[in-house]
């Protein structure tokens, strides 16, 4: 089976920097793919010439077997680095207004969304001004205009900044479950317990070139006599897992409609 995403010696240059720098990458269908490296290491880079809103200077990009032209934008779900709200717009709006630019109608949007809006606790800001929202409960109506389409593919550039431990949980089960679905999901993050848990391959980009590529078993495995393994360590809950207790066990339920007016 062809690659969903297949990149062969792309390069990008901004005037005498080359910031991503021969690459050569693949992304096998319905697999969740990491794309790891530290800050400027070329990933926004490189998503956005997968996304064809940069152009690559040199070398081919393929999605799904296609160079990316419109009709092909539009099967994907891209979450950009740059979050782009209308900070005027209800949040309502908004999110029936990326449904109306995927070409999906609002009475298909709502019922596709329907348990995404309440599992993230979106319902009673519906009516709200985006303005209004928190930076994440902003960054979960972005996510909701990435998914609108169904898309068979996703794209996301960091999509865990900004989320808190309880939205980071949530992202991670959306992600799953996109995996169960058949999806192939690329994201870029600098957290490697993330990419760890969710990745089924990972690739790690610094200074525009890779250095690994593979399965996180293959990796480990070719790692293991050059890095020193963790100490054994005392079982204790993870923070993460404390913060979830912690908020449940305060009796605090998500505001409600009511609760905002
Ligand atoms: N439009 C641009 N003009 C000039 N240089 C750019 C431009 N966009 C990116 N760069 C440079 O290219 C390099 C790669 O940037 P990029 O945004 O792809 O990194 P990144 O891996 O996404 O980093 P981060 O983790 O901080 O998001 C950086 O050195 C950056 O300064
Ligand atoms: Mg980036």
């Amino acid at each position: 089976m062809n690659p969903t995403i297949k990149l062969t010696g792309v390069v990008k240059r901004f005037g005498k920097f080359t910031a991503v720098d021969g690459l050569d990458l693949e992304v096998p269908a319905g697999v969740t793919f990491g794309l790891l490296g530290p800050n400027g290491a070329g990933k926004t880079t490189t998503i956005r010439m997968i996304m064809n809103i940069t152009k690559a200077d040199e070398g081919e990009i393929r999605v799904l077997g296609e160079p990316m032209s419109e009709a092909l934008q539009e099967r994907i779900g891209y979450l950009p680095e740059e979050r782009g709200l209308y900070r005027k717009m209800k949040v309502i709006d908004q999110i029936l207004f990326f449904a109306s630019i995927k070409g999906v109608d609002r009475k298909t949007a709502m019922e596709r969304l329907e348990r995404w809006i309440d599992s993230m606790d979106l319902r009673p800001w519906l009516q709200k001004k985006t303005e209004e929202l928190s930076k994440g409960m902003q960054q979960k109506v972005q996510f909701l205009g990435t998914i609108v389409h169904d898309p068979p593919v996703l794209i996301l550039d960091e999509p865990f900044s900004g989320l808190d431990p309880l939205n980071v949980v949530l992202l991670k089960d959306f992600l799953t479950e996109f995996k169960r679905q058949g999806k192939t999901v690329v994201f870029s993050t600098h957290v490697m317990e993330q990419a760890e848990r969710l990745c089924d391959r990972i690739a790690l980009i610094y200074r525009g070139k890779k250095l690994l590529d593979g399965t996180v078993k293959e990796i480990k495995h070719a790692y293991r006599d050059r890095v020193p393994l963790p100490p054994p360590v005392e079982p204790e809950p993870e923070l993460e897992k404390i913060f979830i207790k912690a908020v449940e066990e305060s009796g605090l339920s998500a505001p409600t409609a009511e609760a905002l007016r």
